[in-house]
């Protein structure tokens, strides 16, 4: 008798789709898994570069209508790659064809449309979960849990800052990145895994004020040959208030020259302090209160210690992970509990962050604190 196989249909064929593609085959090569994934079917518009992104992903068929990907018997599991406009579509056609769903994030473009998504899913029954990767990478994990072990007491002050360069040319040219309602905002492109870090960690929020700037307004897009107004945020910043009274500040930006893709989160209760930088991505920095005042300062966690969460799936101690294996962690997390579940982060949580995105987004734009009730209520 085989391994039992679960059918994997991603849609899109982009970045994302590339990596997911990667994170299938590697999973079961770096540990045991209870299922096989088999790269059944891959959707995308353009049959030339669907085609050419099957034969280099390693996936059996293409067809350019995510439509009947999402109808074939052969696909148990819908994994979404496509812009952020495209999510609620897409993952409600699947769970209601019955398929389990994993969506990239930010989860939809509006929080109506991700409680819709996290609803739909709950009330039919299908296993669905949001790709909000950084979680999985070894030294986050870790400060989750020794976050949960009282490492550093109380949590007091949250702070995450997520800085890139993607937009500070303006002449890179208008695509769906630069239109809200396809790639969303940056709040909720970058914010987002900061936000679900920050309710994984600490808890729910539950008021926020805040800024947001377009410093370059309008880019040529050269499909209409002409100039094309953006309608998202380069940057943005906000103030928290956590349900459990902690305070938190957020800053996310694509206007930050040469900053590639780099983000921090810190962490600072009544008993230490929890810092993680993501150019330093196998390491944690902790201080704690009660340490020997002659040693004053910050240790350095190397989080690769058999100990530690996922290493165990890894290289030997010193080699480190990437990027690639927050994917490779994800994934072989929800395959390990395919079909019973339960998967997380799931949409239900997806649909929580997208209600901080917007509550941060509507105090910018009204200049003043908004409470999530606001959003959640409406
Ligand atoms: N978790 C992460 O680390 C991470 C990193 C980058 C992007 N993302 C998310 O992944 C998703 C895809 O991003 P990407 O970087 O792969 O983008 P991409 O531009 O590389 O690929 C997008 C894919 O979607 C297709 N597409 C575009 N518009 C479409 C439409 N209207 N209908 C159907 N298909 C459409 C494109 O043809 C392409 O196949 C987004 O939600 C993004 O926020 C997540």
């Amino acid at each position: 008798m085989g391994q039992r196989e679960v059918g994997i249909g991603i849609v899109g064929y982009g970045m994302m789709a590339r990596a997911h593609s990667y994170a299938y085959a590697a999973a079961p090569v770096m540990r045991t898994l209870p299922v096989r994934p088999r790269l059944r079917l891959i959707s995308g518009r353009d049959e030339a570069k669907v085609s050419e992104a099957a034969a280099a992903y390693g996936v059996e068929g293409w067809v350019t209508d995510w439509q009947e990907l999402v109808q074939r018997p052969e696909v148990d599991i819908v994994d979404i790659c496509t812009p952020p406009g495209t999510h609620a579509d897409i993952a409600n056609a699947a769970i209601a064809a019955g398929k389990a769903v994993i969506c990239e994030k930010p989860l939809a473009v509006t929080y109506a449309q991700a409680s819709g998504m996290a609803q739909s899913a709950r009330s039919r029954g299908v296993l669905n979960a949001v790709d909000f990767n950084y979680r999985r990478l070894p030294a986050v994990s870790l400060m989750k849990r020794m976050v949960d072990e009282g490492a550093v007491g109380t949590v007091r002050l949250w702070r995450g800052t997520w800085l890139s360069d993607e937009f500070v040319n303006p002449a890179t040219p208008f695509d769906w990145r630069f239109d809200r309602s396809m790639g969303a905002t940056t709040i909720a492109d970058l914010g987002s895994h900061l936000i679900d870090m920050a309710l994984w960690m600490v808890g729910g929020v539950r008021e926020a004020c805040a800024q947001s700037e377009t410093f370059v307004r309008s880019r040529n897009d050269p499909r209409a040959g002409s100039s094309i107004a953006v309608t998202v945020d380069d940057a943005s910043s906000a103030l928290l208030t956590f349900d459990g009274g902690a305070r938190g500040v957020l800053e996310m930006a694509r206007t930050a020259v040469r900053r590639p893709c780099d983000f921090t989160v810190e962490i600072n209760g009544d008993a230490g302090t929890l810092v993680f930088d993501y150019p330093r991505l196998n390491e944690l920095r902790y201080g704690e209160g009660a340490d020997d005042p002659s040693m004053y300062g910050m240790r350095t966690i190397r989080a690769e210690h058999p100990t530690h969460p996922y290493t165990r799936d890894w290289w030997p101690i010193g080699q480190g992970v990437g990027y690639g294996a927050s994917f490779v962690n994800h994934l072989g997390d929800l395959l390990e509990r395919w079909p019973q579940g339960p998967w997380e982060p799931d949409f239900t949580q997806g649909a929580a962050v997208q209600a901080v995105c917007e509550m941060i987004e509507r105090a910018a734009v009204e200049k003043r604190w908004v409470a999530l009730a606001e959003v959640t209520a409406s």
